[in-house]
């Protein structure tokens, strides 16, 4: 580490200087309650809290997050429904499920008015139910411009199964188009997960505002529930300068739980097994199950969380500073 490249000085493209407002849009969202509060405890016990996990960016590990915390809270006991909003249908798939034209599906959903009850089924998860997309959600996209109260359409159909879960995840697609916007106007609140990656605050600022502005005129309930940061690489100054940058706009905002960059985690997909079942010991499925609590503990979720153990925290990439003898890439 003697030789000091240019780029290991100034790692990172610097926000402030490429988007002036990120700090200031940073603090109009951040009424995050980042201690569960008794609002949320309250509307839980009653209904599911409804949790989108957005970015526009492709690649940030959104879909990854989803199906991997949505399957660790299935197993602390909570009912949970995934929402498939992406028309490429990776959370679908990454569950071990399809959907098949005419399958009832998320496009039917907001596109037919199919209600919830009938679109979602059951997954090789305890507790985990599915609402799967296809492709031809894409156009739902376009179908749904001309529709009364497009905006809405997602947020009324999970009104009605509100109370039959606990918690609901939408996964949604990497735009800010008609879609993803349904998910921010259905939501309660929004997981950011940005990739320890270089420009990986490129594009957050439109993201912010996007969400404060469908704060401002269509869901006045929505609030930041945290950033995740993903795809974390120890043997990289690059990884530890996001997280320092992060961490330096959202404070607590930003999870404690870093997800590690493993191999298991990219096999995980293919197997169509979220990394909790596929293999439960790896460090990409303990670093999960930590978010998992973590998330699970913000949203005063009403389930009993397992004991951790040191080893579990050790090993869950809690600790930004993995020591050199854990390879990143071991399982
Ligand atoms: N922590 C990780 N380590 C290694 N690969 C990952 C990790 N998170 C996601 N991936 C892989 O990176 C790709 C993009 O992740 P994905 O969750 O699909 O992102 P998004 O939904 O934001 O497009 C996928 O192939 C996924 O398997
Ligand atoms: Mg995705």
């Amino acid at each position: 580490m003697s030789d000091v490249t240019s780029q290991e000085r100034s790692p990172l493209p610097s926000a402030a200087a490429t988007d002036p407002d990120l700090a200031n849009v940073v603090s109009n969202i951040r009424s995050t309650p980042v201690e569960a509060d008794e609002t949320i405890a309250k509307e839980a016990a009653a209904s599911a809290t409804i949790v989108c996990v957005a970015n526009q960016k492709g690649g940030v590990g959104k879909t990854t997050t989803t199906v991997s915390l949505a399957a660790a809270i299935a197993g602390f006991g909570a009912r949970v429904l995934l929402v498939d909003l992406d028309p490429q249908g990776n959370a679908t798939t990454g569950v071990g499920l399809r959907a098949e034209e005419g399958d009832p599906s998320t496009y039917h959903v907001l596109v037919d008015d199919l209600p919830v009850a009938d679109a979602a089924v059951t997954s090789a998860i305890d507790g985990l139910e599915v609402v799967r997309s296809s492709l031809d959600l894409a156009g739902a996209e376009v179908e749904l411009v001309p529709a009364f109260s497009r905006e809405h359409r997602l947020k009324r159909s999970l009104e009605v199964v509100s109370r039959d879960y606990d918690l609901i995840f939408i996964d949604c697609p990497p735009s800010l188009g008609l879609l993803t916007i349904n998910a921010l106007v259905a939501a309660d609140q929004i997981l950011v997960p940005i990739q320890c990656e270089y420009y990986a605050l490129e594009g957050l600022g439109q993201l912010l505002r996007t969400i404060e502005l469908v704060g401002e005129n269509l869901n006045r309930e929505l609030k930041l529930g945290g950033v995740v940061l993903t795809m974390y690489d120890g043997r990289t100054n690059l990884s530890q300068a996001v997280v320092d940058e992060v961490r330096g706009h959202f404070g607590d905002g930003a999870f404690a739980t870093v997800i590690p960059r493993t191999v298991r985690l990219s096999e995980a997909p293919s197997f169509g097994q979220p990394i909790t079942e596929f293999d439960p010991q790896s460090r990409g499925a303990r670093a999960y199950q930590r978010l998992a609590r973590e998330v699970a503990v913000r949203l005063a979720l009403p389930v009993e969380l397992p004991s951790e153990t040191a080893l579990d925290r050790l090993l869950s990439g809690r600790d930004p500073h993995p020591s050199t003898a854990e390879a990143e890439d071991a399982p």
